[in-house]
């Protein structure tokens, strides 16, 4: 394609969302990665958040966690450019260990990623012996090595229902596993791990799910409050809430699911308004694919490690093979039976 062709065709599909000058100077940086990404022979995935300028344009494939995992198992590329988040670039290299995994910014970090350490794991499967351990796929892949399975918001109930009725540890999302206990029925306990083990303490003596204090620092910020102003305003909105939200948010929402799911649901309704409690580059991202769709934005909650990642940083990450993630092989293997398995269910 030419720098013009790749302009009009970006004109025709973000003029609503993004203005014409930035258009044109980024129709420039999507030319040359999309001619860069056929000579390495590359794969580019990106995550729902990516802006819309990036997210319409350079990806392969787009989608929630679970399904960018699925194309980065899959792919047969030399190289896996993944516009997401660190602990999604290194989900990527433990399935797919023999491509090169690139991530355009190493300051693309996670909050809940940032929240537990393997250690932290270790711990708690030393206070609850032979209890399966469960973890969401926002850790480090040294979490991961250490637990038995992995989940994404997209089959996070799915996973845990595979244990039955046994008691499970699910780490590290506060809000993830008070949602995933409401749903599953399960009576859950956030026990601290720093005292010894209080058994005759009364939330301990009956619970069949044990939780981890992290946060998503974008989605804790959604209130309920926020909710009943915006019902004010547009009373017919639809409301959609990520499973990061407190129980008390998408307890007042109209649906709650990962960030594909949020999508599909959109893309099947008919309300006269919808706003996302997310990254609000999603909701942009639906305007310009869906443009008889009317979105609200909450938009000064933005997630800060998504937000690094750039259609700059992209093509110098192509340029440059850089940032390469490289993990050890011992923590490869470990990890990779527990993210097989989260992406064989649900
Ligand atoms: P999804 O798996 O739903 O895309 O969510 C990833 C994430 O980081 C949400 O904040
Ligand atoms: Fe992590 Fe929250 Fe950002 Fe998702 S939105 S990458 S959970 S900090």
């Amino acid at each position: 394609m030419s720098i013009e062709t790749t302009y009009q065709a970006m004109k025709n599909k973000l003029a609503k969302v993004v203005p014409d000058v930035e258009l044109r100077i980024k129709a420039e940086l999507v030319e040359e990665i999309n001619r860069l990404k056929i000579e390495k022979n590359a794969v580019i995935l990106g995550h729902n958040y990516m802006e819309p300028a990036l997210y319409h344009t350079i990806p392969d494939y787009t989608g929630d966690s679970l399904y960018l995992s699925r194309m980065a198992a899959k792919t047969d590329k030399d190289i896996i450019v993944f516009c997401g988040v660190k602990f999604m670039a290194e989900t990527a290299k433990i399935l797919n260990p023999s491509r090169t995994v690139l991530i355009p910014s190493m300051r693309a970090g996670c909050s809940l990623a940032e929240s537990i350490t393997a250690e932290d794991v270790r711990q708690l499967k030393q206070r609850y012996p032979g209890v399966p351990v469960i973890a969401y796929v926002n850790t480090y892949a040294d979490v991961k090595a250490e637990v038995d399975i992995c989940c994404t918001s997209g089959n996070a109930v799915a996973v845990v229902e595979s244990f039955g009725s046994q008691t499970v540890i699910f780490l590290p999302d506060e809000y993830l596993a008070r949602n995933v206990a409401r749903e599953t029925g399960k009576h859950i306990i956030f026990p601290s791990i720093s005292g010894p083990a209080n058994p005759a303490a009364a939330d301990e003596l009956d619970f069949q799910m044990v939780g981890w204090r992290g946060r998503c620092e974008v989605h804790e910020k959604f209130t309920v409050k926020d909710i009943q102003n915006i019902r004010s305003q547009f009373p017919d909105v639809l409301i959609l809430a990520h499973p990061e939200c407190s129980p008390e948010v998408t307890m007042a929402s109209d649906m709650s699911g990962s960030t594909s799911e949020m999508i599909k649901f959109i893309e099947k309704s008919s309300a006269p308004q919808y706003l996302l409690l997310t990254e609000c580059s999603m909701g942009d991202n639906i305007a310009a694919a869906l443009p008889a769709k009317e979105m609200l934005r909450l938009c000064s909650v933005r997630c800060p490690h998504m937000n690094q990642i750039t259609l700059e940083d992209t093509l110098k990450s192509l340029q440059l093979n850089r940032y390469a993630i490289n993990l050890p092989d011992d923590i490869i293997q470990r990890a990779a039976q527990s993210v097989e398995r989260m992406v064989a269910i649900g």
